[in-house]
């Protein structure tokens, strides 16, 4: 593995690397360089959501290439504008800022709330989050993240977060007053081990949100763009967040994100308080309007519905089968997660020796996140690798 060793000497060790050279991907599939295949239910974390060396995708770069990769937020690009677009007239929201990921997207968010705030006074700095929420790894997405993990050893934190418990109606009741100026959360917690909101829990954001007027700031970096069955996973609780965050398979692959905003405060930041130099590259929002435009293509929502029940139906079968180790099922449409306690790291283990990629969150949730373009034969498949998988255990 002469890769693997290379890249040890040469690339901060920062990622626990799957022991795998792969030299190149194809629909559901990934291919090492002895031409061994594997089923991939990683999707490079959500991003590649219609699978590997989709043919519309790989064109849309194409023809971008051509014409030119960057010209600098001076400039406006048909790439751009054409994303922004799609994104408008199929959510809730008026404008559309592009940043390159789901952090950067996530400090757009917190900026705005924070002006928002300091329309009505000084004070109105605060942030409610969740517990357990992931939201990047910057100094203020991180703040506003809720697990320790990812922030206790770099010392304090912005200032003014209050952390709650997911679900948790009196401690949100509590924790928003006056001095709140966003409440930022996950519609599905992707990092924090697949934990979903409840119908309350929303119903109490939209309450104390409008009571304070606090802004409502829903990141869907891992749960948007058709994930969990709805383009927008909070579009199932009837929820018009004030702005909400993208990224992950915003880009079809390529590295962008995105903070969507509700008409209300489209005109809170101005020319000149926040920007990016690469943020809305031609190329990468090349490839997210091609692959969005797949997305809304009509009868893929209800196929896609369909076909993660078939998952689903085959989960259930496993837990029935093993209900030793699959202890509950969380999420919805294609982000799933089986809850496996201490076995986890095992069940990761042992899935890559029957040749197929899956990952871990929050310690104990195996968690399944394939692309959308999966089959019923590579659903059958899938299921019948983690029988043997989890027989072993
Ligand atoms: C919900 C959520 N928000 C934000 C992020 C951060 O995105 P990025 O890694 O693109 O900065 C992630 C990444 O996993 C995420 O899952």
């Amino acid at each position: 593995m002469t890769l693997m060793r290379e890249d040890q000497n040469y690339v901060l060790n920062l990622y626990k690397r799957i022991p795998l050279e792969i030299a190149r991907g194809e629909g559901m599939y990934l291919y090492d360089r002895e031409g061994n295949r594997y089923l991939d239910f990683y999707s490079g974390i959500a991003v590649n959501t219609l699978g590997h060396g989709h043919p519309a995708i790989a064109d849309a770069i194409r023809e971008q290439m051509d014409a030119f990769l960057h010209l600098s937020n001076y400039f406006t690009t048909s790439a751009q504008v054409s994303l922004a677009k799609k994104l408008v007239e199929n959510s809730f929201a008026s404008k559309v800022y592009f940043a390159n990921s789901g952090a950067e997207a996530n400090e757009a968010m917190l900026k705005l709330a924070r002006k928002y705030g300091q329309g009505f006074h000084g004070e109105k700095t605060r942030f409610v989050s969740v517990d357990r929420g992931f939201h990047g790894r910057t100094m203020g997405s991180m703040s506003v993240t809720g697990n320790g993990k990812y922030k206790d050893q770099f010392g304090k934190s912005l200032q003014d977060v209050v952390h709650i418990p997911l679900n948790d109606v009196d401690a949100l009741r509590e924790a928003v007053d006056e001095n709140t100026c966003g409440i930022i959360f996950e519609i599905i917690q992707g990092e924090g081990g697949l934990r979903q909101v409840t119908e309350e829990f929303i119903a109490a954001i939209r309450e104390e949100a409008r009571k304070h007027h606090a802004l409502i700031l829903v990141d869907e970096v891992q749960t948007g763009l058709m994930r969990t069955g709805n383009l927008f996973s909070h579009e199932a609780y009837g929820l018009t967040p004030d702005a909400m965050t993208l990224a992950k398979g915003l880009g079809g692959g390529l590295p962008i994100g995105a903070m969507l905003v509700h008409e209300s405060v489209e005109d809170v930041l101005k020319p000149g308080d926040h920007g990016s130099t690469f943020g809305g590259n031609p190329v990468a929002c090349a490839a997210g309007n091609a692959m969005l435009s797949v997305l809304l293509e009509e009868g893929f929502k209800e196929e896609l519905k369909e076909k993660s029940g078939y998952l689903l139906e085959g989960l259930e079968m496993l837990m029935d089968r093993h209900p030793l180790v699959i202890r509950e099922i969380r999420g919805e449409g294609l982000m799933l997660g089986l809850v496996v306690g201490a076995h986890a790291e095992r069940v990761k283990e042992r899935a890559l020796e029957h040749h197929l990629l899956l990952n871990v969150t929050g310690n104990e949730v195996v968690r399944l996140l394939p692309a959308l373009i999966l089959s019923r034969e590579e659903i059958d498949l899938f299921i019948e690798t983690m029988d043997d998988v989890l027989s072993g255990i």
